[in-house]
């Protein structure tokens, strides 16, 4: 339970306040509890004593601000994290995919590339890498840079393997990468078709005719009124028929744009935005 008292809310509110105004970043609608919490672990790793310590600082060492940043953006990810989703993605999504000349995608805080060269690997074994274009965003460029590198620690190998054969996969997993000391080298074959770009879900407009979206884990930070506009978001940045991908504890069941979107899984939390093209109705 939150047990922040009111002086404290205050104090949380005006730091919020304070990194928007100076640094353009706005968590001010991200779920409070879990930002508190954020802040309160920062406050206290830096020995800082109050809060308005910890403004001051902010304000004057960009240093502190980028390790606040990486704090805030929470940015834990795997490799076919939560494998039956990839699973349906591969029994219930690319043959539908297959049915078209070209498919785009869009990873909305992609974090450290994990899912995107998921993505990537189960394109590439339905023959369709070669027709699709992967769009990676995060607002955090430390993650995005790590995402550019396509370089993993070896160790995360087995679990992404073991995770990697639950989603169906068909090769060795072992093909997709190489392994140099305690690093595991993605395949260049698999970073040729992805486009990385910083890209802020409350801040950044609409990704125009994409095929398929995929925002897991993200919006579960974001309180209801936040995750309503990056929804409409989705909604203008899907083609009719395009998906839409959530995390498994996030849903579009509430939103107002509910009506605007048809289940495809909703235990794998995949959606399919209905609606006829514009150029297909007869006036
Ligand atoms: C928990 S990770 C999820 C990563 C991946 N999608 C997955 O499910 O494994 C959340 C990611 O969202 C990013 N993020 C947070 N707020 C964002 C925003 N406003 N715009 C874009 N990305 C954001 C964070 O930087 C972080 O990398």
């Amino acid at each position: 339970m939150d047990k922040t008292n009111e002086s404290e809310k205050i104090e949380f509110d005006l730091i919020l306040q304070a990194i928007y105004q100076k640094y353009g970043y706005d968590f001010r609608d991200y779920a409070k509890a879990s930002i508190r919490r954020r802040l309160r672990y920062r406050l206290t790793q830096s020995n800082l004593k109050t809060i308005s310590e910890m403004q001051h600082k902010l304000l004057n060492d960009k240093e502190f601000f980028d390790s606040l940043l990486l704090d805030l953006t929470i940015n834990v990810t795997e490799m076919f994290r939560d494998p039956s989703f990839f699973k349906t993605i591969r029994e219930v999504v690319i043959p539908e995919f297959k049915k078209q000349p070209f498919i785009k995608v869009w990873h909305a805080g992609c974090s450290s590339g994990e899912e995107i060269y998921s993505t990537a690997i189960l394109l590439k074994e339905n023959g369709m890498y070669e027709s699709s274009l992967i769009y990676a965003t995060d607002t955090n460029e430390v993650v995005l840079d790590k995402a550019k590198s396509g370089i993993f620690p070896i160790e995360k190998m087995k679990d992404f393997t073991v995770n990697y054969r639950k989603a169906g996969g068909l090769a060795s997993f072992a093909d997709y990468y190489t392994a140099k000391y305690d690093s595991a080298i993605m395949d260049n074959s698999l970073k040729k078709n992805i486009v990385f770009s910083n890209h802020n879900l409350v801040t950044d407009g609409v990704f125009g005719e994409m095929d398929m979206i995929m925002c897991r884990n993200v919006l579960i930070y974001f309180n209801r009124e936040l995750q309503d506009r990056v929804f409409r978001l989705f909604m203008d940045s899907l083609r009719p028929g395009g998906f839409l991908c959530l995390g498994s504890k996030e849903t579009i069941r509430f939103s107002s744009y509910s009506d605007n979107f048809e289940n495809v899984a909703e235990k794998e939390k995949i959606y399919r935005r209905v609606g006829v093209p514009l150029k297909n109705l007869k006036i």
